[in-house]
């Protein structure tokens, strides 16, 4: 870790600007290639990133290291973080407010890693990067260019652990990923 991410890094797990910091057990600030091509951003962190401080480490990241082993992404290749670095109690969706306090965090890591592909996992993620009115069921997917990031959104793995009738489409959206990143880098 460099001083610029390092820096980040403290200010960011010695943040105080929401309540959350009050219940966290760790800050999740992110984990992964600090140079990589393709940035996931998932929503908050729950019980056992909260308790272990690495983002997608329970149920739903076991469920995404299956999908980036299916399209030949290594997960050391990629970036993992969340909108969210401290868990909301109970898993509850971020508050509009608490997502205002921390997305500098996320911005100034964007800018550090300049990924070329941003993608987000699941509505909430969707909803604050792509446009409030993201409709995951109909947009996933597709693309949009955003500045100087192309960026799309995927179902929320822990949404396909509930509803497994979603798993064919997010096995496609993933090799659409996946041949992005090839037709980028050819
Ligand atoms: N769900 C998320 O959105 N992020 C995590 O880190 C874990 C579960």
């Amino acid at each position: 870790m460099n001083e610029q991410w390092k820096q980040l890094y403290d200010q960011c797990c010695s943040c105080t600007a929401c309540e959350l910091h009050k219940t966290r057990t760790n800050c999740v600030f992110g984990v992964g290639n600090e140079n990589a091509e393709l940035l996931f951003v998932g929503e908050a962190p729950g019980e056992n990133e909260d308790k272990t401080g690495t983002p997608f480490v329970g149920r739903a990241g076991k469920l995404l290291d299956q999908y980036l082993f299916a399209v030949d992404i290594p997960r050391e290749s990629v970036y993992i973080a969340n909108i969210l670095k401290c868990r909301p109690p109970k898993n509850r969706d971020p508050l509009p407010s608490e997502e205002d306090a921390c997305m500098d965090f996320l911005r100034r890591q964007v800018k550090l890693i300049k990924p070329k592909v941003i993608v987000c996992l699941g509505r909430i993620s969707a909803m604050r990067l792509i446009r409030p009115d993201y409709k995951i069921t109909k947009e996933h997917g597709e693309w949009v260019q955003k500045g100087d990031f192309l960026i799309t959104a995927v179902y929320h793995p822990a949404l396909l652990l509930r509803d497994p009738r979603r798993k064919e489409e997010m096995l496609e959206d993933m090799k659409k990923i996946k041949a992005k990143l090839d037709e980028l880098n050819s």
